[in-house]
C-alpha cells in the first residue's frame, strides 16, 4: 500500500510543475486524498458493503470537493490536479497514468442501469471543466481541451476541444503534455516580431525618460539606471529570417 502511495506522489512531480516536495504533495493535494479515500470505498463496494462505501465517498467529497463513485474503476497513478468539482460516475473506467483537472465530469446521459459512463484509456489528459458524457471511449494518449463537452469516442493520441468536442490535432508522441502538442520551438517570424515590439517599448521608455530629463535639465544623468538597448539579438534574429525558405503562393493563407 505504501509503495502505491509513494508511486502516486512521485507521479505528481512529472505532471505538476508546482509540486515542491514529498510532504507538500502528501498534505496539500486534495486530488490525491480523494483517490486514497476512493480506494478504501471501492474495496468496500466490491465486498458489497455498499452503504458504508457510499458514506466514505460522501466524506471524501466533503473533504476534497471530488466526488468519485465507489463503483468506478480506476488504474494506477491517477492524478486529479486541484480537485474541486470533479465528478466520476459509477460505471466510469479509468486506465493508468490518467490526469484530470478540476471541474471534470465523467457522467452518464441515461437512466439505464449498466455501463453508462465513459472509459478513459491510459495516459489520457482531461482539461479543466471538460465534460465527458455517456458510455464512450477516450483512447490512449488522447487529450480533451478545457471546457470541452465530449459525447463521442475520441481516437488514440487525438486532441479534442469545444462543444460538442471536435478534433484539433493528432499528436506524434505519448509524452505527457496537458497544455499543447506543439514543440517549444517558437515560430521564428513571431519571435522576431515579439523582439521588435519589445525593442520599440524599450526605445519609447528611453525617449520618455530623456524628455523628462530635458525638461528638468538633468540630461547628464538621464537613463543611467535603464539597461542599454540590446540590438545584437534583434539583428541576429532578423538575419536568421533571411535564411528561411519563402512560402509558395499555394501554401499561403487565403484568409
Ligand atoms: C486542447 C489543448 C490540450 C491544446 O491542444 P493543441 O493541439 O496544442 O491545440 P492548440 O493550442 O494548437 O490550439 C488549436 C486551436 O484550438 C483552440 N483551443 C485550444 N484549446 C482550446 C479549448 N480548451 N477550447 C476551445 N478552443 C481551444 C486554439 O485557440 C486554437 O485555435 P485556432 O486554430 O483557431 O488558433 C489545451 O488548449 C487545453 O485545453 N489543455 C488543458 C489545460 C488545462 O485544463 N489546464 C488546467 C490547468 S489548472
Amino acid at each position: 500500500m505504501f509503495e502505491r502511495i509513494k508511486d502516486d506522489i512521485n507521479s505528481v512531480y512529472s505532471r505538476d510543475p508546482a509540486a515542491r516536495n514529498f510532504w507538500d504533495v502528501l498534505i496539500t493535494y486534495p486530488g490525491l486524498h480523494a483517490i486514497w479515500i476512493y480506494r478504501s470505498s471501492h474495496f468496500l463496494w466490491k465486498k458489497q458493503w455498499l452503504s458504508l462505501a457510499k458514506i466514505i465517498s460522501t466524506f471524501a467529497r466533503f473533504l476534497t470537493g471530488v466526488e468519485i463513485h465507489p463503483g468506478a474503476t480506476i488504474g494506477d497513478r491517477f492524478f486529479i490536479d486541484h480537485g474541486h468539482g470533479v465528478v466520476i460516475g459509477e460505471t466510469a473506467e479509468i486506465g493508468n497514468d490518467v490526469t484530470l483537472y478540476h471541474g471534470v465530469t465523467l457522467g452518464g446521459t441515461s437512466w439505464s442501469i449498466g455501463k453508462r459512463h465513459p472509459t478513459l484509456c491510459d495516459n489520457v489528459v482531461v482539461g479543466a471543466g471538460a465534460k465527458i458524457l455517456g458510455p464512450i471511449t477516450i483512447a490512449k494518449n488522447a487529450r480533451v481541451g478545457s471546457n470541452a463537452v465530449v459525447v463521442r469516442n475520441v481516437g488514440e493520441s487525438t486532441t479534442v476541444i469545444g462543444i460538442p468536442a471536435r478534433i484539433v490535432s493528432r499528436q506524434q508522441s505519448d509524452k505527457f503534455d496537458a497544455y499543447s502538442a506543439q514543440s517549444t520551438e517558437r515560430d521564428p517570424v513571431r519571435n522576431a516580431l515579439d523582439l521588435i515590439v519589445e525593442h520599440i517599448r524599450d526605445v519609447d521608455e528611453k525617449i520618455i525618460k530623456l524628455a523628462d530629463c530635458v525638461a528638468d535639465e538633468k540630461v547628464k544623468d538621464c537613463c543611467k539606471d535603464s539597461p542599454p538597448l540590446n540590438l545584437d539579438v534583434l539583428h541576429d534574429v532578423l538575419g536568421s529570417l533571411d535564411e528561411l525558405e519563402p512560402q509558395k503562393p499555394s501554401e499561403q493563407s487565403t484568409a
